[in-house]
């Protein structure tokens, strides 16, 4: 019943957009949506060159990986959150995070995981034809993308280790990366993770309601065999961004979808630059990786992907392995934010007392920093970068 209610509500956001923005664009005669430049070319445009490289996991999926170079010996990667990726590290031009970074010296590394824009190809299967791509969540993101990307980078710049950026599920990657394979915990100097994900017993309002209508999604994707969700070329990604990536439609889709899921902050995101959010946000992942999230939220623990009846084949038990934090020793540093309605304060507590090598754990001080404000907020390079660029000093 809920998850119906819940659905409609979705649904709802969605139809009323449409009519919104259909009605602006006859009134305004809009332009089409703002084209959509790739990170090297958003660089560009602040005066910043970026080489590009590819990187093969050793499950054969091909990442694109984009570097601003600097002093080799400070190497930082950034990880982007769920159907998001390196762009989101760009987007603010030069009071960007990728661009301060720069700007203070360090070599910065940014990367995708696999099925978004940057990251939808493989050595031998194809992400249309072959069901097999999408067989992934956080859990491969962790174990096989992170890897392949850490190794790359120390080997370009001759180091034992690199310092690491995490937004969102940019960090619950390398909380599974650390449980999984102990021996990345010595190549990671610190985590700064902001807002991260791990435990989502504690999920506010709208974000909860998403959360649960994901049960809804997953029967409609199975039943028409959609396995990609948000792709750049998909129907739900098309629709968005026609709905949402004209002008007019801030009312409706920052504080009708946004700011409902993420926590309302228009100080931060404005509604100039929000068809910017809307041109590069969302991009692709897999069904089963908003699946894995969900889990997370209804079982309130941090276990790997629960397949159900298929669990004693797969894990010899009925539920699935629980993550062992324990096992992250790498030093990290929790940042999160009051109004933040997916990464409350609650949860991220619970996640400070399992880990066992925590440096730091900041609540930021802008009151109203939300779950996005880290990657998309104005003011971050006065609010939030000097705390992240104090944690990589100190190290
Ligand atoms: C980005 O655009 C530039 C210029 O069009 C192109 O050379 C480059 O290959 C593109 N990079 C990616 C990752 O798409
Ligand atoms: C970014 O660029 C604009 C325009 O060139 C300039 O006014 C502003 O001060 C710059 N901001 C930072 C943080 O460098
Ligand atoms: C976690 O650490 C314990 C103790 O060092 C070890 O026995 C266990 O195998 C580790 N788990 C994983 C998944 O590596
Ligand atoms: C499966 O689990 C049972 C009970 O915990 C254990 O006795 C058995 O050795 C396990 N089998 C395998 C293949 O790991």
């Amino acid at each position: 019943m809920a998850n119906t209610i819940s659905y409609l509500v979705l649904f709802y956001m969605f139809s009323d957009c449409l009519t919104q923005c259909s009605q602006n664009d006859i009134k305004n005669g809009d332009s089409p949506p703002i084209k959509t430049l790739n990170f090297t070319q958003i660089a560009a445009q602040v005066g910043y060159a970026v080489n590009e490289y590819d990187v093969t996991t050793q499950d054969a999926y091909i990442l694109k990986l984009f570097h601003i170079p600097g002093d080799k010996t400070k190497p930082v990667l950034l990880m982007h959150g769920i159907i998001d990726s390196a762009d989101t590290f760009i987007l603010r031009g030069n009071t960007s995070l990728a661009v301060t970074l720069s700007r203070a010296g360090y070599d910065v590394w940014i990367g995708n995981t696999r099925g978004n824009r940057y990251a939808r190809r493989h050595i031998y299967l194809h992400p249309e034809n072959d069901v097999e791509f999408w067989d992934f969540s956080f859990h491969e993101y962790g174990l096989y993308d992170l890897p392949a990307i850490i190794d790359f980078i120390l080997d370009q710049t001759g180091e034992a280790s690199l310092s690491a950026v995490g937004h969102s599920q940019g960090s619950t990657n390398f909380l599974v990366l650390g449980a999984l394979r102990p021996d990345y915990n010595e190549k990671v100097k610190v985590l700064v993770a902001l807002s991260p994900i791990c435990f989502l017993a504690n999920v506010k309002n709208v974000a909860s309601l998403m959360l649960q209508s994901v049960s809804i999604l997953d029967q409609i994707y199975q039943i028409t065999g959609q396995e990609e969700l948000f792709g750049d070329e998909t129907s739900l990604g098309q629709l968005f961004r026609a709905v949402c990536g004209c002008k007019g439609s801030y009312s409706v889709c920052a504080y009708g979808i946004f700011f409902p899921v993420a926590g309302s902050d228009p100080e931060e995101l404005e509604p100039d630059f929000f068809p910017t959010i809307v041109a590069h946000y969302p991009t692709g992942t897999s069904r089963k990786n908003a699946v894995h999230v969900s889990q997370l939220g209804i079982k309130e623990k941090f276990s790997n992907f629960d397949y159900q009846w298929r669990n004693v084949d797969i894990y010899n038990s009925t539920t699935p392995p629980e993550y062992e934090l324990s096992n992250v020793t790498m030093k990290v540093a929790l940042l999160v934010g009051r109004n933040d309605q997916i990464s409350t304060i609650k949860d991220v507590e619970l996640l400070r007392s399992k880990l066992p090598n925590v440096v730091e754990y900041k609540i930021i001080h802008h009151k109203k920093f939300n779950h996005i404000d880290a990657v998309w907020g104005r003011n971050m390079y006065k609010y939030l970068f000097p705390e992240i660029l104090k944690v990589l000093k100190n190290i």
